[in-house]
Formats: C-alpha cells, structure tokens, sequence
C-alpha cells in the first residue's frame, strides 16, 4: 500500500497521500508510544566515561522501566566510578560497550593497575555464568529452557594466555620446549619462586605439579602475541588492557528492531519473544515501516 501512495497516479491516490502524510505528522509529534519513549537510549556517567543505556542493559532508575532490559543485566556504577554488570559478576569492570558489535570490553577487576599482579583465580566469564543462571531461576522461577544458557561469550579477538605460577623449582628445557613454555621473568625471583606462561591449552601434566595453577586469562590477541614475542615482559600491561565479550540475548533480532525505527524490550509474558516497541505503539519483532519511513522523509 505504501509504495503505491508513494508512486500517486491520479489526483485520488494523491490527496489520499497527503491526507496521510498530514495525519501522520498529528500522530507523530502529538503521542509517541509511552514505552517506546521510555526506552530511549540513557546517557550514564560513571567515573570518567560516559555510556548509553539501551537494551539488553538497564540501570536502576526510576524513569527506566524494567521492560527496557534483560531481567539481570542492570550496569551499576560504584562510587569510585567502575561500572559493572550483575550477569557477568562484580569481578569484572567494564570499559567500553559496543552496541553495534554487541561487545563489552572487560578487564578483571583484580589485574587493573599493571605492576606484575601474582593472579589467584582464572578470570575466565565461564566460570561466574553458573552462579548468574541460578539466580536469574530463583528470581523469575522461569523454566531454564526460557533463559539464555550462555549469556556471555569471548569475541574471535580473545586467546587464554594459562600461567604456572610459584613453582617451586625451575622446570627443565624439556618440559619448556615441549609444553612451549616462556618464562615469566617478574614473577621468577629464583628462591624457589619461578613462573611461566603459555599461549597454548591448558595443560595438566604430572611435569608441572611443582606449580600452582594453571591460571587461565583471557587477553586480546594482540595483547598476547605481544606478550610472547616481549618474552613476557610488559605482564601487568597485557592483563590491564582486558579482553572482549559479546552478549548473546537479542542478537538476533534486536539490530533489525533498531534499524526498523523500533527500541528493544523485554516481556516478561513473552520472555523468548523478539519485543521491539514502535512508535505507534505496536510490539512485534520489527516495526512496520510506513511510520518509521514518513517519519525519516518529513
Ligand atoms: C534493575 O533496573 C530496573 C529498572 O531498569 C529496576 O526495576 C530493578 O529493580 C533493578 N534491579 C536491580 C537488581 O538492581
Ligand atoms: C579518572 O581520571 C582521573 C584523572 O585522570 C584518574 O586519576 C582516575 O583514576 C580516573 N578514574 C577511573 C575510575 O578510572
Ligand atoms: C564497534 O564494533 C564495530 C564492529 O566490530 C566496529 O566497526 C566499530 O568501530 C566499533 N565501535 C566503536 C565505537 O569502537
Ligand atoms: C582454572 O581453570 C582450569 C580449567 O578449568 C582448572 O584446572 C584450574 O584449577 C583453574 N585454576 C584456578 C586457580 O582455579
Ligand atoms: C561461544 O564461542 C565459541 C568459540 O568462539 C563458540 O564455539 C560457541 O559456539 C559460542 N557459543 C555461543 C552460545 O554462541
Ligand atoms: C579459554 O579458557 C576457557 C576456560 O577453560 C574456555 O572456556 C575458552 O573457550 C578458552 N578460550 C579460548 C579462545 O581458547
Ligand atoms: C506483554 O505481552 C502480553 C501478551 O502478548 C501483552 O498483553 C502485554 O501488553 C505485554 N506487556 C508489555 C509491558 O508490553
């Protein structure tokens, strides 16, 4: 029907046209979809950076209703200015949000102020989804089947560099070519005190029980190709520059949402269902494009 009002081929289809156009204008500028206009894009500062809050995130705030985000994908800003997503766990402090690629950029909250950090736990997301799936089921007592399994995932930009730290004694060449094993020279302070990393699997070796670990990290590319060809040095600078992550709920229909004039939400009658608000005030998976498309050419 658009395109034919768009193509007008007798005086009829015309004034039928601008009839629309002038109708539309009414509507557009006079009642906008109260949820629609409440999930507008958020500016949020905290510390020295400043984001948008958009779907699947929200904050808590009394004029951003919960339908705008995922149930647990509240960002909370600390006092002293990190920001922090509740479904990836307060162990890590989230520096960029990329919405186009769906890309959070992290780094532990542990390895944040270079130096040579001494790593304790393995700051793999994996390892927190567990606790985040369990709460998320206490709270909505929603059946598992209806929640994201993985809500996080490491972008192709991310590789583990796995840490053998304290080791008790120096591991001998063998066991250093043959696992492909690098010295690290600032956690080696001889003394019954050396450490290595590698930049392939993990390894479970009888060889390497004098150390504790592994210690798996996850590094951008880039930072761990650099940390091999350094021979290590630069350690603390590589695990301060973080690592990617993309959030996997709504990436498949939230982008077509958008680019549909549309703003993603969340029912939670429908949790599994594509929610996108229109300005009309309709909710389906895309907004239909007359409105969003006589909006653009007025
Ligand atoms: C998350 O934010 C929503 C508003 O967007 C609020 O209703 C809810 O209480 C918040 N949840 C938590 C755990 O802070
Ligand atoms: C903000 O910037 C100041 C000055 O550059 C710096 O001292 C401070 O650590 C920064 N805060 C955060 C949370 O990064
Ligand atoms: C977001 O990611 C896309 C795709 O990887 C990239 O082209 C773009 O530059 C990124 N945006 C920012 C602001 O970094
Ligand atoms: C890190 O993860 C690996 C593989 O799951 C595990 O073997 C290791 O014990 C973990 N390290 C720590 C310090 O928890
Ligand atoms: C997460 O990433 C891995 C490796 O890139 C991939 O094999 C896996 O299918 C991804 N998982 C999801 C849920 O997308
Ligand atoms: C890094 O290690 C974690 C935990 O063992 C694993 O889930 C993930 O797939 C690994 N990533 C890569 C790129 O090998
Ligand atoms: C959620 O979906 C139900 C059933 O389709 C609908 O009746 C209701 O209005 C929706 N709620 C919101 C907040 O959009």
């Amino acid at each position: 029907m658009l395109s034919l009002l768009l193509q007008p081929s007798s005086d009829l289809s015309l004034s039928l046209f601008l009839f629309f156009i002038f109708s539309s204008i009414t509507t557009c500028l006079s009642e906008d979809d109260e949820a629609f206009t409440k999930c507008a894009p958020l500016p949020f500062r905290c510390g020295n950076n400043s984001y948008d809050i958009r779907y699947p995130f929200g904050v808590d705030n009394p004029n951003r209703p919960s339908y705008c985000s995922y149930p647990g994908y509240n960002l909370t800003c600390t006092d002293d200015g990190n920001l922090f997503a509740n479904a990836l766990s307060d162990n890590f402090i989230i520096q960029d949000i990329n919405y186009s690629a769906n890309v959070l950029h992290v780094v532990d909250a542990d390895l944040t102020s270079g130096g040579c950090p001494l790593p304790s736990r393995n700051s793999t997301i994996g390892s927190f989804i567990f606790s985040y799936m369990n709460q998320v089921l206490k709270e909505t007592g929603a059946p598992s089947s209806t929640i994201d399994l993985f809500p996080f995932n490491y972008t192709n930009e991310v590789m583990n560099v796995t840490l053998y730290v304290s080791c008790t004694a120096p591991l001998t060449e063998m066991v250093i070519s043959s696992y492909y094993l690098h010295q690290l020279p600032c956690l080696t302070n001889g003394a019954g005190n050396y450490a290595y990393f590698t930049l392939q699997q993990l390894i479970v070796s009888e060889r390497l029980a004098i150390c504790s670990g592994p210690v798996i990290i996850p590094l951008l590319k880039s930072a761990a190709d650099k940390l091999w060809q350094d021979g290590g040095a630069n350690f603390g600078d590589a695990l301060e520059r973080g690592f990617d992550v993309q959030w996997m709920v709504g990436t498949e229909w939230c982008a077509e949402c958008e680019s549909s004039g549309g703003r993603c939400g969340y029912n939670e009658s429908n949790p599994i269902e594509a929610t996108c608000f229109c300005r009309d005030g309709k909710q389906i998976a895309r907004c239909s494009s007359s409105k969003s498309l006589l909006f653009s050419i007025l």
